[in-house]
């Protein structure tokens, strides 16, 4: 009898290690994730003035690779114009089915990588397939998340955003990271449909002004490093990382033309 008392308290004592550990194991578990994913925060609806677009959904994800759109967008010269150059490493950011990405990664050659990111599965698995139909090997998707999109710290040439900014619902998130996966020379490229131009058939909300951008990107330290204008719809505006040097000049500017035009008050 006893030994059965024994042999009981034996294997409840080892049912109830074993759940302790299960359970250590599954906290464990979850705070990695956690770490990996802090609560995604409140997205935004506006952001400096301006009504944030929804996601487009991937059921619509053949528009992106609609025949008409070379002739439409000019997509070939958009690229020929981003300064890609092989071995370089670049993002596409919001990628959708891969309609850029699988060109640049022909472009960037077998030395170079292109990241594509974008937060619907749905869309990478379409880039994978159609990658993987054309034996591409330089492309690595990634699953981003709205405000962060897992890019590696410092690691990238370039970031693409094509048709994309426009629908972030965390801006200031997003820019930060894509901030800080930039090498320092590294730049951001935004094309969006000129909301200047009301021949450019496509949703208000869907359109940026040159000058919203400009707004945007200040307030995150980026500065204009260049632009192209040539495309039949879209603004093309390259933004490299602002530093404390171009603040202070900037400062520097505002208030020589402040005293400029304090001297003229004073002479008339
Ligand atoms: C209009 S599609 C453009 C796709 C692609 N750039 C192209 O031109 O073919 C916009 C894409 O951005 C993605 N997107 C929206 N917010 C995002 C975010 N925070 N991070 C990454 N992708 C995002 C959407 O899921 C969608 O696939």
């Amino acid at each position: 009898m006893n030994k059965n008392i024994a042999t009981l308290s034996t294997l409840l004592l080892l049912l109830f290690t074993s759940l302790l550990v299960s359970q250590e194991k599954r906290r464990n578990n979850l705070d990695s994730i956690e770490k990996q994913e802090p609560k995604i925060p409140k997205g935004r609806r506006f952001y400096m003035g301006r009504e944030i677009a929804m996601t487009m959904h991937y059921t619509g994800a053949e528009w992106l690779i609609r025949d008409v759109r070379e002739k439409e967008e000019r997509c070939s010269l958009m690229l020929a114009n981003l300064g890609v150059k092989p071995g370089m490493s670049i993002c596409d950011m919001g990628c959708g089915n891969g309609f850029h990405t699988l060109k640049m990664a022909e472009m960037v050659g077998k030395t170079g990588t292109v990241y594509g990111v974008d937060v619907q599965p749905e869309m990478l698995k379409f880039m994978r397939e159609r990658f993987e139909t054309q034996g591409i090997e330089n492309v690595v998707p990634i699953l981003g998340s709205f405000h962060n999109p897992h890019l590696p710290k410092n690691s990238v040439d370039m970031i693409l955003l094509v048709d994309v900014y426009h629908e972030f619902s965390h801006p200031e998130f997003m820019l930060k990271s894509m901030r800080d996966a930039l090498k320092p020379d590294g730049v951001i490229v935004l094309v969006e449909y000129r909301l200047e131009d009301p021949d450019v058939p496509i949703k208000l909300l869907h359109k940026m002004s040159k000058s919203q951008v400009a707004k945007e990107m200040k307030a995150n330290k980026f500065k204009l490093v260049k632009e192209f204008d040539k495309l039949p719809w879209q603004h093309m505006l390259f933004y490299g990382k602002a530093n404390e040097k171009d603040a202070a000049a900037e400062k520097a500017t505002a208030d020589d033309q402040k005293a400029d035009n304090a001297a003229g008050d004073m002479a008339s």
